[in-house]
């Protein structure tokens, strides 16, 4: 690992990294975040393993500006508004991904949302122009320790497992962005954050919070354990080691039972990176007509396996009454 000021050489360097799916720590200006290309699979999976993380929490694409973030989501006047007012800055939007969105399935854990924003530091804004793609990023801290918001503390925090933390001195705002919530009819505050409820609301009228809905979606929106997640529709056998034949197996390792009508495996070679990777276009391309059941064989409960299995366990809580629980 290396702490370099970011000069134009820096981030170049620094660009280059993130485009071969390495990470790189850089400076906001609410908090450092540990940045990967949000288009890469095997580099997001790269940035849950980096910070430790037992659960794939779904993380923010960094872009230049509202023209970039019209490719990825489906915009509306609402974000056209609030982008006017707060872009560049510490607001983060929640919008329905756009069809074809090059965003990784992982980087939203799933979702068919995308939490997008245009961070104003001029270092990230550099490395974004640089790197030429949205730049997936959560906070530069290991999973537990609170955000950084200087390079020394990123260095202490994830220095052995990044190869270039970019030092653009102190973090102004010094805390995270504000999260909103777009995807809704009615707009949800789903973090406080540097963007203040009331600035917000002087530029779109009254916003809903995520605790004051009783038992609505917006209950299980908010961050930690009652997050939303992805679940699909069939129903989900897990540690299953035969299988039927109107099931689709998700299988990891080697050695595969064969009998299923239709099989993807997350990773023949049982490297949990990969099976991270593939891990949300499996299950979706499983989840279809025709198929009764969704089989999954055993993974491991190391590394990465902790957040594929959190995510799997959810899935299969849900047992096919609904997306959310
Ligand atoms: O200031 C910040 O936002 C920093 C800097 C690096 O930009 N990033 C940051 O990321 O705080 P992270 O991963 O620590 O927090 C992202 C927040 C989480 O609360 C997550 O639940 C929420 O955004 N989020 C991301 N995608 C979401 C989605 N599709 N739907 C709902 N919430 C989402
Ligand atoms: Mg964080």
């Amino acid at each position: 690992m290396k702490v370099v000021e970011p000069t134009a050489q820096s981030v170049a360097e620094a660009a280059t990294l993130l485009r071969d799916g390495k990470l790189v720590a850089f400076p906001t200006e609410t908090v450092y975040g540990l940045g990967g290309d949000a288009t890469n699979e095997r580099a997001v999976a790269a940035i849950f393993d980096a910070k430790g993380r037992p659960q794939f929490n779904p993380l923010i694409s960094h872009v230049l500006d509202a023209a970039a973030a019209r490719q990825f989501v489906r915009w509306n006047e609402t974000a056209e508004k609030l982008a006017a007012r707060f872009w560049p800055g510490p607001l983060t939007l929640v919008l329905p991904r756009s069809k074809g969105s090059p965003i990784s399935l992982l980087a939203t854990a799933g979702l068919d949302t995308v939490a997008i924003r245009a961070p104003s530091h001029p270092m990230a804004q550099a490395l974004i122009r640089a790197a030429g793609r949205p730049v997936a990023a959560p906070s530069a801290n290991r999973s537990g320790a609170i955000s950084p918001t200087r390079a020394e503390h990123v260095a202490e925090s994830l220095g052995d497992k990044v190869p270039m933390i970019l030092d653009g001195g102190p973090c102004l705002v010094g805390v995270e962005s504000t999260v909103l919530d777009l995807s809704t009819a009615t707009p949800i505050l789903l973090r406080p954050g540097g963007a203040t409820r009331e600035s917000i609301e002087a530029v779109i009228g009254p916003i809903a919070l995520s605790d004051a809905i009783p038992n609505g979606e917006a209950a299980h929106k908010s961050p930690g354990q009652m997050q939303s997640h992805y679940a699909p529709e069939r129903p989900v056998r897990l540690e299953a080691i035969s299988v039927a034949a109107d099931e689709g197996l998700l299988a990891f390792g080697p050695t595969v039972p064969t009998g299923a009508m239709l099989t993807y495996n997350l990773s023949p070679t049982a490297d949990l990176g990969e099976a991270a990777a593939n891990l949300f276009s499996m299950l979706r391309a499983l989840d279809r007509p025709g198929i009764g059941r969704i089989a999954v064989m055993p993974i491991p409960q190391t590394g990465l396996g902790l957040a594929i299995n959190d995510r799997l366990r959810r899935a299969a809580a849900d047992d096919g009454t609904g997306r959310h629980g």
